[in-house]
């Protein structure tokens, strides 16, 4: 499978008046073209910063992108000076965010606005740039296209307002999509139309897509591969199939019967207790130890080493690791 980026050993810390707040602690993963990867994990564990990082869109100060490495055909994005950056971003990789107003400019018209990222980075005549800003409203499904184009923001419905952020970020036919909760703004039947949206995209562009949610609802329906954040890393990643039917991490487990499913039947959700730790100091070992019900005397002293189940699926927990035995002494 061809990767169209790699994350590498990603950290990123933000300076507070309470002091370094240690937001991302080695992240790394890849992206295969025509996927959706979600990126799952409780409030504060780092998924937007992660995706942020990966546009450079961490403001500076006070964030910083302590180390790592962010592969975009081959091209370093942490080493990319603001211009080159400015390049990349929408015509290479694009984002869209909760709230689709945010995106949108009500004072001008909704072709204007897709027309300007076209005209910007392929340099297209007005003609042209119109041309392709109709084939995006109908490719997101808006009707009336010719008409819809001279309209203002507020002429749409919350639904067809994310339709157009969406359009306008596809309109470069960027290889990767990242959607930070792209969702969650709009009612449950807006939500499924947008996700099967992202589906029909998929397929038509091949584009890949880093999907971020809160809601594993909309994981199962959507993503190819699933990362599970806890605490500024990912301790568990795997196929939907995998993450889904055999989730290994005590997290994951957790987070699985803690949110609401189609399947499950009703007073079966067990919230994980406890909170995640403070990410000023966060623990050495592993930061879910405290919550933990398997924990053991290693977990808290060492950070657990990446297993890897097959070959997709890969966890940090001590209880896959055979190397374990040998490193507990007692069970806490
Ligand atoms: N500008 C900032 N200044 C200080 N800390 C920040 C800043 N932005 C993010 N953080 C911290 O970084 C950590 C990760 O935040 P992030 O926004 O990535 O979480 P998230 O997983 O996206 O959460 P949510 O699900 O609530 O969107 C949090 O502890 C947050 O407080
Ligand atoms: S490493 Fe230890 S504390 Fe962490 S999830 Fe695994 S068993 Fe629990
Ligand atoms: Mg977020």
């Amino acid at each position: 499978m061809e990767k169209v980026l790699q994350v590498k050993d990603l950290h990123v810390s933000f300076s507070t008046y309470g002091g370094e707040v240690k937001a991302v602690r080695g992240v790394s993963f890849d992206l295969y073209k025509g996927e959706t990867l979600a990126i799952v994990g409780e409030s504060g564990c780092g998924k937007s910063v992660t995706s942020q990082s990966i546009m450079k869109l961490i403001p500076e100060p006070p964030g910083k992108i302590r180390s790592g490495e962010i592969l975009f055909k081959d091209i370093d994005l942490i080493q990319l000076k603001e211009p080159e950056l400015r390049k990349i971003r929408g015509a290479n990789i694009s984002m869209i965010f909760q709230d689709p107003m945010t995106a949108l400019n009500p004072t001008i018209t909704v072709g204007e606005q897709i027309m300007e990222g076209i005209i910007q980075h392929e340099k297209l005549t007005r003609n042209q740039a119109k041309r392709v800003a109709l084939e995006m409203l109908t490719l997101v499904g808006i009707p009336n296209p010719e008409i819809r184009l001279k309209q203002y923001p507020h002429q749409f419905s919350g639904g067809m307002r994310q339709r157009i952020v969406i359009a306008m970020a596809l309109v470069c036919r960027p290889d990767v999509l990242i959607a930070d909760e792209p969702t969650t703004a709009l009612d449950v039947t807006i939500q499924a139309q947008i996700l099967e949206l992202f589906r029909d995209i998929q397929k038509k562009t091949g584009v890949s897509i880093i999907l971020i949610t809160h809601d594993l609802g909309v994981v199962a329906q959507v993503a190819d591969r699933i990362a599970v954040m806890y605490a500024g890393r990912i301790v568990e990643i795997g196929t939907r199939r995998e993450i889904f039917y055999h989730p290994q991490h005590p997290y994951t487990k957790g987070l699985l019967q803690s949110v609401p499913r189609l399947d499950m039947e009703k007073g079966e959700l067990i919230p994980i207790p406890g909170t995640p730790p403070d990410l000023f100091s966060p623990p050495v070992g592993c930061a879910f130890a405290a919550r933990c019900p398997h924990a053991m005397e290693v977990c808290e002293r060492v950070y657990p080493l990446k297993t890897q189940l097959s070959t997709q699926h890969h966890v940090d927990c001590w209880l896959q690791d055979e190397r374990a035995k040998n490193l507990v002494p007692t069970l806490v």
